[in-house]
Formats: structure tokens, sequence, C-alpha cells
């Protein structure tokens, strides 16, 4: 882990209580912060965003940019929501334009960074979404600045 970076680990029991987490996060967002996501196909990725968007006073409704690749939501901040989920490699991010979003004055939210790994930068929050025992348990984890 980056120096200068805490991680802590949360328990959600509902989709209500992940945007809570979320909306918690979203009010420490600053201009340039970069929010990582990492979760396999439903862990609630998208979920977080809205509860990230939310703190954020986004009104425009927040689902996963399915055939753009990246989604702009008007708030106190300007959001970029990208979904790399379709990228097969790295390459293809950039050609999205993806440095633009990562050093720019906006807040870049990335559900599959997965895909990423070796253009993210250090300086990225993360955040990784894992099913628990129950349905609708998760385990959040979350590496953000210390
Ligand atoms: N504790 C929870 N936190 C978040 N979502 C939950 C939780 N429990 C149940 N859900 C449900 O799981 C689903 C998560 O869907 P979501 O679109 O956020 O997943 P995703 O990680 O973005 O998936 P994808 O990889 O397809 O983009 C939603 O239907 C949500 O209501
Ligand atoms: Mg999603």
């Amino acid at each position: 882990m980056k120096k200068g970076m805490k991680k802590t680990t949360y328990r959600s029991g509902s989709c209500e209580e992940t945007m809570r987490l979320a909306r918690m996060l979203g009010e420490q967002l600053k201009p340039g912060s970069v929010v990582a996501l990492f979760g396999e196909l439903g862990a609630g990725k998208t979920r977080f965003v809205q509860g990230l968007a939310e703190a954020l006073q986004v009104q425009d409704v927040v689902n996963s940019p399915t055939f753009t690749l990246v989604n702009e939501y008007r708030g106190i901040l300007p959001i970029y929501h990208i979904d790399l989920y379709r990228i097969q490699q790295e390459d293809e991010a950039l050609d999205l334009g993806l440095d633009e979003y990562l050093y720019g004055e906006g807040v870049t939210v990335i559900e599959w960074s997965e895909r990423i790994m070796n253009i993210l930068p250090s300086s990225a929050w993360k955040v990784r979404i894992t099913p628990a025992e129950t349905e609708t348990g998760r385990v959040i984890e979350m590496e953000t600045p210390a």
C-alpha cells in the first residue's frame, strides 16, 4: 500500500448500507480524486457510485455507462463514471482518453479497475467490494488518504 494511505474494512448488510458508506467517502472527494472500484459482476460497484454521486449532489440518474464507457455528471464537482468491463487491453483505456480524466479537475470513478492496474495512478483511492455470507452481505475494503 502507498505511503500516506490507510486501509479500512467495513461490512455492509444491504444496498442502503453500501450507499451510506459510499456517501461517507464521497464527502471527502476533491477535484482530481480518483476512486478505483474492484469487485466481480453484481458486487455493488454501481450502487457505490450512486452513493458517491449523492454526496456530490448529482441530480442525474447514475447507471453503468454500458455503451459509452464514460458517463459525466454534474454535481458540486464534475464526476466521470467509467466502466472498463468491456476493454481487453489497457491501451483501449488510453484510447478512450482516460488520462484526461485521471489527471483532470473532476472526480473520476472507475468500475473494473482490475483492467488497468498499470495505468492506475498510485494516488487513486481503492474500494474493493466482495460478497459475504448472505445474499446482501458485502465486505467493503477502502484504501484512502490517511
Ligand atoms: N450490500 C449490498 N451492497 C450493494 N449492492 C447490493 C447489496 N445487497 C444487494 N445488492 C444488490 O446487488 C446489485 C449490485 O448491482 P451493481 O450494478 O451495483 O453491481 P456492479 O458491481 O456494478 O456490477 P457490474 O460489474 O455488472 O457493473 C444491485 O441489484 C443491488 O441492489
Ligand atoms: Mg456496474
